[in-house]
C-alpha cells in the first residue's frame, strides 16, 4: 500500500533541529499581525479564557491559568461531554478561587456547553486562550479548529493517539507558528525548574557522549467507573477513557509519556531510528479495564548505537518507580521523579539544590507572559515529537515488530470511530497480540 510521504522524516527532523538551533525562530511582524488574538484591543487588559474537558487536569490547568496574572485572566466559556463534569469542575474552580478571586469565573448559563461540538462553541465564544484537556483521541480535532479560530492554546499532553493523529496535529503546529500563537504542552517537567538545570548540563556535555537512557514508569492501576443503568456504550467508554485504546492511547502513551517525553529531552528531541517492544495485559481485571495491556517494555535505537531502554507496568501489589537514568561516556545522570532528586556522579559530580517551583503553574506563567510579551511559547515541534516516540512504542510492542520512526510517522491506523454518537453499539478492538496484531 502507497503512502503519502512523511512530512517530517527522521533526516527531515534532523536537518530541522540543526536549522532551527542555527536560526532561531523569528517572528516577523507579518506573522504577528496573523494572530488577532495577541492581546484584545476593546480589553486590553484581559485575557479571557475558555476550557475543554472540565475533569481533573482541565480544571487544574483552569485554575493555574486564572492565577498566572493577577487577576487579568478570567474564565468565560466551559465544555465537557457530560454535564456533571463541568458542573463539578465549575463548583470546585470556585471553591479553589475563594471568595476574593471567584470573580475571575465568568462562565453564565450561555456559557456551559456540553456533548461531543461543545469544543467548538466554547472556541466560538470570543475567547483569547484555550486550555484543551479531554482524553487524547479528541485532541487533533481540537487544537486544530483552535488554531484555525486564532487562539492561544494550552494542550494537555499526549497530542494524539495515532500516526493519522500525529500528522494532523504536525500541520496545525506549523499553522499556528505562522500565525504566531501559543502553543503550551503539557509535558510538564519541561517547565520544572530543577529538570531544567538537569538537562542544560546533560546537554552541556557533564556525562559526556551519551551511550543509553533508562526510565521507569511503574506505578499502580488508575480507578474505574462500573457501568451505569442508561449508560450507552460511547458514556461508559468515555468514562472509562484511560483504559481504551482507541481513547487515550494505552498507558504507555497516555501516563508513560512523561518518561517517554524526557528521554526525548535527553536526545535534543532527535528521533531515534528504531525501536522494538514487548508488553502485554496480564493482571488488568473488569470490562471497565477496556483494552490495553498493563506493561510495556521497549528499547529504542539511536544512531551510532545509542540505546534508550523505558519500562512502565500499571498493576498493583508491584514495585514502583518513577526514575530516568542516563549514562554516558565520563559519567552519569539521575532524576529520581517521585524523590524529586537530581544528581549527576563522574568527573562533574552535581546535584540540584536551589528551589523548586510549581511545573504546572509555570506552565501557564509562561504562557501569558509570552502571549503579552508578544513572542510566544510555541512547544509544537518536540511535544509531538514526544507523543510519536510514545506511539511507536506502543505499535511496536502490539505487534511484535522493530518499527521505524519513518513507518510509525506514516502509519495508517486510525484508533476508534469516525464519528461520535451517544446511541448503539460502540465495539473496541481486541488486546492485541504480538505476531499476531498487524502493523498498519
Ligand atoms: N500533565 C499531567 O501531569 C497530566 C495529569 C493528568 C492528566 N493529564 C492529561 O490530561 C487529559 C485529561 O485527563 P484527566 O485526568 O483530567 O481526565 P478526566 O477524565 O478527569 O477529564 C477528562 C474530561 O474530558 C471530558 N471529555 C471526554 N471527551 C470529551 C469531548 N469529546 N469533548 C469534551 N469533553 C470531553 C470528560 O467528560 C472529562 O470530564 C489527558 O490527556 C491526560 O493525559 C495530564
Amino acid at each position: 500500500m502507497t503512502r503519502p510521504a512523511s512530512p517530517l522524516t527522521r533526516r527531515r527532523f534532523l536537518a530541522g533541529t540543526a536549522a532551527a538551533a542555527a536560526t532561531p525562530l523569528i517572528l516577523t511582524p507579518t506573522t504577528l499581525a496573523a494572530s488577532r488574538r495577541t492581546i484584545r484591543k476593546d480589553d486590553p487588559d484581559v485575557l479571557r479564557v475558555g476550557l475543554v474537558g472540565c475533569g481533573g487536569r482541565g480544571t487544574g490547568a483552569a485554575l493555574q491559568a486564572l492565577s498566572a496574572e493577577d487577576g487579568t485572566v478570567v474564565l468565560v466559556a466551559m465544555g465537557d461531554a457530560f454535564a456533571d463534569r463541568l458542573d463539578s469542575s465549575h463548583a470546585n474552580l470556585l471553591n479553589a478561587l475563594g471568595q476574593e478571586r471567584a470573580g475571575r469565573v465568568q462562565v453564565d448559563a450561555e456559557h456551559r456547553f456540553v456533548g461531543f461540538d461543545a469544543f467548538k462553541q466554547v472556541m466560538d465564544s470570543d475567547i483569547d486562550v484555550v486550555l484543551l484537556a479531554t482524553p487524547p483521541h479528541f485532541r487533533p480535532e481540537h487544537l486544530r479548529y483552535a488554531v484555525e479560530h486564532d487562539l492561544h492554546v494550552f494542550t494537555e499532553k499526549p497530542m494524539a493517539v495515532d500516526g493519522p493523529g500525529v500528522r494532523h496535529v504536525h500541520e496545525t503546529c506549523e499553522l499556528a507558528s505562522a500565525k504566531g500563537l501559543a502553543l503550551v504542552s503539557g509535558f510538564c517537567w519541561r517547565s520544572n525548574v530543577r529538570h531544567r538545570a538537569f538537562y542544560e548540563r546533560i546537554h552541556d556535555g557533564a556525562i559526556g557522549d551519551l551511550r543509553a537512557v533508562y526510565s521507569t514508569y511503574n506505578a499502580t492501576p488508575l480507578g474505574t467507573n462500573p457501568r451505569q443503568d442508561g449508560w450507552t456504550d460511547m458514556e461508559w467508554q468515555l468514562r472509562n477513557w484511560q483504559h481504551f485504546d482507541w481513547l487515550s492511547g494505552d498507558h504507555l502513551v497516555e501516563q508513560a509519556v512523561h518518561s517517554i517525553d524526557k528521554q526525548g529531552w535527553t536526545f535534543k528531541d532527535t528521533p531515534p531510528l528504531q525501536c522494538t517492544a514487548i508488553g502485554g495485559r496480564q493482571a488488568r481485571e473488569g470490562a471497565e479495564r477496556g483494552n490495553i495491556y498493563d506493561h510495556f517494555s521497549v528499547t529504542y535505537d539511536y544512531p551510532e548505537g545509542v540505546k534508550a531502554f523505558h519500562m512502565c507496568r500499571q498493576m498493583a501489589n508491584c514495585s514502583n518507580e518513577n526514575s530516568d537514568y542516563i549514562y554516558g561516556a565520563k559519567g552519569t545522570a539521575e532524576i529520581n521523579g517521585w524523590a524529586n532528586q537530581h544528581i549527576i556522579t563522574g568527573p562533574d559530580a552535581w546535584r540540584y539544590e536551589g528551589p523548586g517551583n510549581d511545573m504546572y503553574q509555570a506552565e501557564h506563567d509562561e504562557l501569558f507572559a509570552s502571549i503579552r510579551a508578544g513572542s510566544p511559547r510555541d512547544d509544537g515541534t518536540w511535544m509531538l515529537r514526544s507523543t510519536m516516540l510514545a506511539i511507536m512504542g506502543r505499535m511496536a510492542a502490539y505487534t511484535g515488530q522493530t518499527i521505524t520512526w519513518d513507518q510509525a510517522w506514516n502509519s495508517a491506523e486510525r484508533l476508534g470511530p469516525e464519528t461520535y454518537r451517544w446511541d448503539g453499539e460502540l465495539s473496541f478492538a481486541p488486546v492485541p497480540i504480538p505476531g499476531r496484531t498487524k502493523f498498519a
